[in-house]
């Protein structure tokens, strides 16, 4: 049976997961219509979330037993936050960064996909 605490924060880290991808999606698209204050809301509760999508995956890289080939999953989702962060920023200042758009897409694909290739996360969800 696998242990609560790794039960726990799978749960966690994927909870936290679905509400930042929320939360970035609806940012993006109310800066892009230029709603910008509601775009302000979804955006300052998204960095609110950022610290615990860091936590709940920071506590899972010691209890993997992909340690430490689990590095690679967390430092590419600490890169997906960082550039969320900073495509966001491109947009405020009416920055025309299409690459690093296109980036910010790919890694966060890129790490949902490694985050499943992962056994523990959704394989523990039973
Ligand atoms: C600093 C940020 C992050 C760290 C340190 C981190 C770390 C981890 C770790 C250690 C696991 C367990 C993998 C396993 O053995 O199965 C995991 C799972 C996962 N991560 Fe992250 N992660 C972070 C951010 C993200 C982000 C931003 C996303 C989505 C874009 C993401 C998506 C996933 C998914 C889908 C799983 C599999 C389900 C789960 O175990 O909860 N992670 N992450």
């Amino acid at each position: 049976m696998t242990p609560q605490i790794v039960q726990f924060l799978v749960t966690a880290h994927l909870s936290m997961i679905v509400l930042l991808l929320i939360l970035f999606v609806s940012a993006n698209i109310f800066y892009q219509k230029g709603k910008n204050r509601i775009g302000m809301g979804a955006h300052y509760t998204l960095r609110g979330a950022y610290l615990p999508g860091m936590i709940s995956g920071g506590l899972l890289i010691g209890l993997t037993p992909d340690f430490p080939a689990i590095f690679l999953k967390a430092a590419a989702g600490l890169l997906t936050l960082i550039f969320m962060e900073i495509h966001l920023n491109h947009i405020i200042g009416s920055e025309h960064r299409p690459r690093f758009a296109f980036l910010t897409y790919f890694m966060i694909v890129f790490t949902l996909v490694l985050g499943v290739v992962f056994p523990v996360g959704i394989s523990v969800m039973e």
